[in-house]
């Protein structure tokens, strides 16, 4: 039985949606290929999961206006990974215990249920958050349980900052994190439960050393071949953004011991990225393409906020992730252009010629043995002029692979960076993902990732290759025009 008060509450959000979509369908900066709200804002992927062989991304939602403001979870369908089709809002602030806001969250397969666990967000409250359950047959329309919350106190190791619960199945048996911080520490409380409506806390099952941050938020935990990986969102990381942690987790003491860690994103927009494991046995991982306290051009056309492209994780020695686009996404590909064995040198412009576009994948490879002092790469979104344009380039000094975003429009600007070490006999791979607004960039299969959104000019679309300081050679170059998944271009 759906719960009649929350059904209306859901009905005048895709009201608002459905009107309010008219206006984002026009806007040149909107996305061809990513999964954006129809309208207004979205933050962070909620409920990742595959549930009888379709894949469903949640994600926190104000159906209302392009800032945020009362979450309720938006929801889309996927057969592929690729094409999503919109569904009707999952979860709207309807009850007492989550009045402020149905706050992040993730889902589980109960035996056939669809089965939400999410936090209640009230301010002013105590506690401020609890954690609540809402469950759908048909997984598209969902009721909230009628014993809510399901956690309703915060433990001892926690604070008012409880919240963005993530659960999954070990040995028959349900486990849950919630993301907290004391004592100027950030924590993930582990719980425990035979039937997702009864939990006992056992403890912190990780905690910041005293150099990652006072709050954790959006924590995943979950097995990776031999190893278990942590991700956390953590403020107040001298500017880290969202990190992920490998080391061992003892299911009998409830720790897990940190081995490494690093960021899993170099670029300024993305954050609170969320897994998921799928039938072919893949731990992919989803963020928002957007972080708090960025400058959002597209709110005045009614929207901001979108989801990265699934990336497949892999475990490298050493305790290193990589992160790779799925290959289901090579899908998209429609005209293809490829050149070999160029010179590129400072003098070089217009080396692809008039080849252009704004919704591109690109994979270039560069050899690495010759050079010092240089700077090399490919310049995006150019204007006729290159007054405007976004560069994607390495550092042969720093060794570093960079995003400038200096000259990208009328955004935030600054540049991505993060170091690559290549062998002097390893070339330098360079994977892209251009979509008009949104640049992700995948460094050497997936070692290093950066996404940034930029916002040029609509005219701004060449492509160019470049060469600070002497010339180098690039091996190859595949370029891919992309299509649109929305079947309106
Ligand atoms: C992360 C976050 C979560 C919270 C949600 C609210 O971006 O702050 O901790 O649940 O956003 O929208």
């Amino acid at each position: 039985m759906l719960n009649s008060e929350h059904q209306k509450l859901v009905d005048k959000a895709n009201n608002a949606i459905f009107i309010d979509s008219k206006k984002v369908a026009r806007d040149p900066y909107r996305l061809g290929y990513h999964l954006m709200a129809p309208a207004n804002w979205m933050n962070d992927p909620n409920g990742l999961i595959q549930f009888k062989g379709e894949y469903h991304i949640f994600y926190q939602h104000n159906p209302f206006s392009p800032e945020w403001g009362p979450m309720h979870w938006g929801h889309a369908i996927s057969k592929d990974l690729v094409h999503w089709e919109h569904m009707p809002i999952a979860l709207a602030p309807s009850e007492e215990y989550d009045i402020g806001g149905c706050f992040s969250g993730c889902a589980v397969d109960d035996n056939g249920t669809l089965t939400l666990i999410y936090t209640g967000h009230v301010d002013g409250r105590d506690p401020k958050e609890v954690q609540c359950i809402a469950t759908s047959i048909d997984g598209i329309h969902f009721t909230k349980y009628d014993k809510n919350p399901v956690i309703n106190e915060v433990p001892v190791d926690g604070s008012q900052d409880f919240r963005d619960p993530k659960v999954w199945k070990y040995n028959n048996i349900w486990y849950m994190v919630v993301g907290s911080g004391k004592d100027g520490k950030g924590k993930v409380l582990l719980y425990r439960s035979q039937d997702l409506r009864k939990w006992d806390y056992i403890g912190p099952v990780a905690e910041s050393d005293g150099n990652k941050g006072y709050m954790w938020e959006c924590p995943n935990l979950f097995p990776l071949n031999d190893k278990h990986v942590l991700i956390i969102s953590p403020i107040g990381m001298n500017g880290a953004k969202n990190i992920y942690i490998t080391g061992e987790m003892d299911y009998k003491t409830g720790k897990f011991v940190e081995e490494y860690y690093e960021e899993i994103d170099y670029g300024d927009d993305f954050y609170a990225a969320q897994t998921f494991l799928d039938d072919k046995g893949r731990w992919i991982l989803i963020g928002w393409m957007g972080m708090w306290n960025t400058k959002i051009p597209t709110k005045d056309n009614g929207w901001a906020g979108a989801m990265t492209i699934p990336r497949v994780i892999t475990l490298l020695p050493g305790g290193k992730l990589s992160f790779q686009p799925v290959p289901e996404l090579q899908k998209l590909r429609q005209d293809h252009y490829r050149f070999e064995n160029l010179v590129i040198t400072p003098t070089s412009y217009k080396v692809l010629g008039d080849l252009q576009g704004d919704r591109l994948e690109i994979i270039a490879e560069f050899k690495m043995d010759l050079y010092k002092d240089n700077e090399f790469g490919i310049k995006l979104r150019c204007s006729s002029d290159y007054s405007e344009e976004t560069l994607v380039f390495y550092n042969t000094n720093s060794k570093e692979l960079c995003v400038d975003r200096n000259k990208s429009g009328i955004g935030d600007v600054g540049v991505s960076r993060r170091r690559i070490d290549l062998s002097s006999k390893e070339n330098l791979k360079i994977h892209i993902f251009l979509d008009c607004s949104s640049l992700e960039v995948f460094g050497n299969d997936g070692c290093v990732v950066m996404s940034n959104r930029i916002y040029p000019k609509p005219s701004s679309l060449g492509i160019d290759l470049f060469a600070r300081n002497g010339s180098v050679n690039l091996i190859s170059l595949d370029v891919w025009k992309l299509e649109s998944i929305w079947g309106d271009e």
